[in-house]
């Protein structure tokens, strides 16, 4: 399937921010691990990072009639973002939300995600192996 993969804010800082809770390996791996897992399971896949809310909002829009499915780490914006549930809503593509640590066992504001509201499944605590398992559910 053809299948847009996209990552929030600080993602880009991996192996250097938190790495007690995010891991030692930096983004340029995760990237490389997305492409890996993507190939071994015969999809196509588009990466896009940003920092910025709206940014992500552009790119889902976009998304719209060109991709099939979409895996997202809204990162921070999982707690506060409505705009990215709306243009998940709006563009109606089949959605797996993946955070890399267990959002559900961290700070109480953690625990609330927006996007959850859309997504098909959401995987947490999994690592990059998470990403795995969200670019499965499309297999
Ligand atoms: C995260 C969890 C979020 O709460 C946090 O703001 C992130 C990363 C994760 O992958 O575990 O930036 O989405």
């Amino acid at each position: 399937m053809k299948l847009l993969v996209i990552n929030g804010p600080n993602l880009n800082m991996l192996g250097i921010r938190e790495p007690d809770i995010y891991g030692k390996q930096d983004f340029h791996a995760l990237e490389e691990y997305i492409r890996s897992s993507a190939a071994e399971l015969g999809h196509s896949v588009t990466l896009f990072q940003s920092n910025h809310e709206g940014e992500i909002v552009d790119v889902i829009q976009s998304a719209y009639g060109v991709y099939e499915g979409i895996v997202i780490n809204p990162a921070a914006y999982t707690h506060t973002s409505v705009a990215i549930l709306d243009a998940l809503k709006a563009v109606g593509i089949p959605t797996v939300e993946v955070h890399l640590s267990d959002i559900s066992t961290r700070e109480e504001f953690r625990k609330h995600s927006f996007v959850s509201m859309v997504a098909k499944k959401t995987v947490c605590g999994l690592g990059f192996e998470g990403y795995k398992k969200a670019l499965e559910y499309f297999s």
